[in-house]
């Protein structure tokens, strides 16, 4: 598997200067350890959670579509490809695909998957990765001397800032061989609807925000006392995106790498956002960054989008 383990010292590095700010805050992609990455797969499955299988059903549907813009031959490289539960559809409906790089930043969930596709796929070459897709990666994880088509599903885009994403966009239009980039994207809609699916009666999405401290705890030596912080899920209309924060039931302080950090009662770490957007907003970005929207497909309740972006002239 390319790429090396992400050292602890980064986390440490980052939890230090994002806790010891106001107002603290964290990067979601601090979710992403083996547990966080489980804990992923069961908020897809909740009932609240309607991205996940509102996107499959879209892909699902629109793949004659999609292999359009896969020709014979293509890597298919996945950024943040999870358990790749998704590409198996695209697997199985586009037959230009010789090659799949999954690229993720939780080592052990990756090579797990990766071996359990290479089984079902023995035809298709495995190259999965671990990055950070958010870093120039260099060289490019693209491959040589074949057509390149990258897959970012899930809204995952969504958790990027605005300058983030047009960033990586802006990268991704660089590396060589790229043809196609084939986004999903959540979409604007009632809080009603938005606002459980972050904060599902089960309080799996709760377990996965608070994995964040569990996971300091593990990896930075921290003293972080779970039953002290609480799940908040709010809709931030103004900036199209639900926030999420763990909440301080009280005054505390905390020990992360031999450093205090003190909670008021009621203080919050921003872990996430998760950015809405309208097929304006995703037309605006991928223009800011190079690319045009080839095809702008969506569920029959306009709940999420798929979008082909191909590089513009
Ligand atoms: N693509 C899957 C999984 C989405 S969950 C789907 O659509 O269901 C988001 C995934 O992105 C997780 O697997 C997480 O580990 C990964 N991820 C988050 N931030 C990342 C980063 N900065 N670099 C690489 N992978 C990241
Ligand atoms: C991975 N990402 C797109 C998810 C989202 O919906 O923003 C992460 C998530 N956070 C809470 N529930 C799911």
């Amino acid at each position: 598997m390319d790429g090396a383990t992400l050292p602890n010292c980064d986390f440490l590095t980052e939890a230090l200067a994002g806790l010891g700010t106001a107002p603290k805050s964290m990067s979601p992609k601090w979710f992403y350890d083996e547990q966080g990455s489980h804990l992923f797969e069961q908020i897809t499955q909740l009932p609240e959670y309607y991205p996940t299988r509102t996107e499959t059903a879209i892909l699902r549907d629109q793949i004659d579509t999609l292999a359009g813009y896969v020709p014979e031959g293509t890597a298919l490289i996945e950024l943040g490809s999870g358990a790749s539960v998704k590409t198996r559809l695209l697997l199985d409906g586009i037959a230009g695909i010789s090659t799949y790089r999954p690229l993720d930043i939780s080592a052990q969930f990756l090579q797990d998957t990766a071996e359990a596709l290479q089984t079902d796929y023995p035809d298709i070459d495995m190259r999965p990765m671990v990055a950070d897709f958010m870093t120039d990666i260099a060289p490019a994880p693209t491959l040589p001397d074949r057509p390149n088509v990258v897959f970012f599903p899930g809204s995952t885009i969504g958790n990027l800032t605005p300058d983030q994403a047009i960033t990586l966009l802006s990268r991704v239009r660089e590396w060589p061989g790229v043809t196609a980039f084939i986004l999903g994207a959540d979409l604007v809609k009632s809080a009603d609807v938005l606002v459980p699916a972050y904060d599902d009666a089960a309080g799996v999405t709760g377990a996965f925000n608070l994995n964040m401290l569990a996971r300091m705890n593990r990896e930075l030596n921290a003293d972080f006392d779970l039953n002290a912080f609480e799940h908040v899920a709010l809709w931030n209309m103004g900036c199209s995106r639900i926030e999420m924060h763990l909440r301080s039931t009280r005054d505390q302080t905390v020990t992360i790498g031999g450093r205090a950090i003190t909670f008021a009662a009621g203080e919050t770490i921003h872990t996430e956002n998760s950015r809405k957007f309208t097929p304006l907003t995703l037309r605006d970005m991928a223009r800011q960054a190079g690319w045009r929207i080839a095809e702008l497909v969506t569920d029959p309740d306009n709940l999420f989008a798929e979008a082909v972006l191909i590089p513009a002239k």
